[in-house]
């Protein structure tokens, strides 16, 4: 079970797929991670012991989304990415499906998750401006990895998904569909597309 663009979303048993300096330095000794903790973005999120927690006791791999899924042919049987697809760019996300097609067994599910441009677009139509370009411009200075680069609704996931090759392209509810795990990882009801399919 492969989590891709995981940042410190974890659920246990998962390969938790990040390009972040958390996935880099998650190997290191527990008294070197609590001094780096100041410096990573997810303090907001987190207190220091459960940085170290999640760190410690999950399993990361740093790594670019851009290079493709880091395992073998027909290898996995659940790809996971929430709020990540969007932060790479459309022609790099399409081989990125590609690749997580090549890397699942037939008949493994994948799970997308993205924020949805139709409520992005509501938000605006409704007055809700500022909230709204948002989801375009982010104000978020800690990175590149954290600036979106598209966005996404249902239409143009499920074709996506089905260019490179997935079937039964379903949308899902918050937590609801095939994968399991998805009552620990979904995050975000409100703004989110959830989306399954099926090599
Ligand atoms: C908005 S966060 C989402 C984290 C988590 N999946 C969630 O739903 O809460 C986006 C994550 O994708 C990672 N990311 C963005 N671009 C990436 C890239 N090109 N390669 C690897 N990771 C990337 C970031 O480091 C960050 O952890």
């Amino acid at each position: 079970m492969v989590n891709l663009g995981s940042g410190l979303t974890v659920a246990p048993g998962w390969i938790h797929v990040d390009g972040s300096l958390n996935a880099l330095v998650s190997r290191l000794p527990k008294p070197l991670l609590k001094i780096l903790y100041q410096w990573s973005d997810n303090r907001q999120w987190f207190s220091r012991e459960q940085y170290v927690r999640i760190l410690t006791e999950h399993r990361f791999v740093h790594h670019r989304l851009q290079y493709g899924v880091p395992l073998g042919d027909d290898t996995v049987d659940v790809i996971y990415s929430s709020h990540a697809l969007e932060h790479i760019f459309p022609e790099e996300a399409q081989a990125l499906l590609q690749d997580t097609y090549r890397a699942l067994k037939p008949g493994g599910v994948i799970r997308l998750a993205v924020p949805d441009l139709e409520y992005a677009l509501r938000l605006y139509q409704t007055g809700a401006k500022e909230q709204a370009l948002e989801f375009f411009f982010s104000r978020n200075r800690s990175g590149y990895l954290n600036h979106h680069h598209y966005m996404y609704d249902f239409e143009l996931l499920k074709n996506l998904l089905e260019k490179v090759g997935f079937v039964e392209v379903q949308r899902c509810g918050f937590r609801q569909g095939a994968m399991r795990d998805a009552n620990i990882l979904d995050n975000r009801p409100d703004e989110t597309l959830f989306i399954e399919a099926r090599k």
